[in-house]
């Protein structure tokens, strides 16, 4: 089988992870790549000379068969627009749009073109994520009580996106997943210390239809570096840690057990402290799964695990978000009436 010519449109902190692992990989020729940015330009053509350099996506999409968009957010839905409209299966980077609007658009444009379009949440693509979405759904940790993660640290601080929109994607991607559903009502509070309008931290909470409660603190204003995330079931707890480079995933047999004849006594309730198990889990790089995948979408092997609807989910929680957070927390009910708010 010939290789699969990729263009990727935005070589930037982040970007340039996409081009050196698509051209690493065997099945694919990076064949263009896309950045605005002179200095940029300089750096890919000096390490990749074979590949072509432009500062016009046009060009980069007229010589590629499938492109992978790793520009700022604002730049998403009109670059996804045009690979869809030249048939191009389109990996995007998180967040898919900055609206629901400009979403819902291109899930429509996508299915009507039939151009299959993944979103880049890479988190979806962790073999630890994936571990622990098998527990769930095999019942191990028993009724899912609530959730709630840590993604901290200190910079990079980004002038043209909020916390809430820079970690936010991550978070929301991964509580919808593992839940299986979208929450029915967030609310978020945040501050903006260094930069006026542009919050630093934020504390989002999304409740969901189950009675489930699931918590993101983001920030890039932290003394810590945290990328955790803890979920707390009837039988099991678990903590996902992806900062630990092995011991990534941790299962406590720990709760608190209700026995049969308990009435309203908080005494007759039993704590329990069993086990801790790490189970071994899979080391591949996450990106570099996620791209494979994407390789197999494009060539029509396999449908998007990530697909634009739940790139358009996760927006619209994200938008239901800011709004809460510019009223400083204010209840914000989501029901599916809302799948056309701008
Ligand atoms: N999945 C992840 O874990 C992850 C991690 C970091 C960033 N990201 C996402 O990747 C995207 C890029 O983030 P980054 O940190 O690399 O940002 P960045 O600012 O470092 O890089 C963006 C690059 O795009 C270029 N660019 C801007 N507009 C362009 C245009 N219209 N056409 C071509 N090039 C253009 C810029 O010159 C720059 O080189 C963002 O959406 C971000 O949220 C995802």
């Amino acid at each position: 089988m010939s290789r699969l010519r990729v263009a990727v449109i935005g070589a930037g902190n982040w970007g340039r992870n996409h081009v050196r692992t698509l051209a690493g990989m065997p099945d694919v020729e990076l064949v263009a790549v896309c950045d605005s940015s002179p200095g940029r330009r300089d750096q890919i053509s000096r390490q990749y000379p074979d590949v072509l350099v432009t500062a016009e996506s046009e060009q980069a999409m007229g010589a590629a068969e499938a492109v992978v968009i790793a520009t700022p957010a604002a730049t998403h839905a009109p670059l996804t627009r045009t690979a869809i409209e030249r048939g191009l299966p389109v990996l995007v980077e998180k967040p898919f749009t900055l609206s629901p609007r400009d979403a819902d658009a291109l899930v429509e444009l996508a299915a009507v073109r039939g151009v299959p379009v993944v979103v880049g949440h890479l988190l979806l693509f962790h073999p630890a994520i994936e571990r622990l979405r098998s527990m769930i759904k095999n019942d191990e940790l028993g009724t899912v009580y609530y959730l709630y993660s840590q993604r901290v640290n200190l910079g990079q601080v980004r002038p043209d996106e909020n916390a809430l929109w820079s970690f936010g994607p991550h978070d929301v991607s991964v509580a919808l997943d593992l839940l299986g559903q979208p929450p029915v009502r967030v609310a978020a509070q945040g501050r903006s210390y260094l930069q006026a309008g542009i919050e630093d931290v934020v504390f989002l909470t999304m409740e969901f239809e189950s009675g489930v409660l699931a918590h993101a603190q983001m920030s890039w204003l932290d003394p810590h570096k945290e990328r955790r995330l803890t979920v707390v079931g009837s039988r099991k707890m678990v903590v996902f840690d992806d900062m630990q480079s092995r011991e990534k995933l941790k299962i406590y047999d720990r709760g608190v057990d209700r026995p049969p004849e308990y009435g309203s006594y908080g005494e007759s309730l039993a704590i329990r402290e069993g086990d801790i198990a790490i189970p071994r889990v899979p080391t591949d790089e996450p990106l570099s799964l996620e791209l494979k995948h994407f390789v197999a979408v494009a060539r029509r092997q396999a449908r998007p695990r990530v697909d634009a609807a739940s790139g358009a989910e996760v927006v619209r929680v994200l938008a239901a978000a800011s709004e809460s957070l510019a009223e400083n927390g204010r209840v914000v009910e989501l029901t599916p009436a809302r799948a056309g708010i701008s």
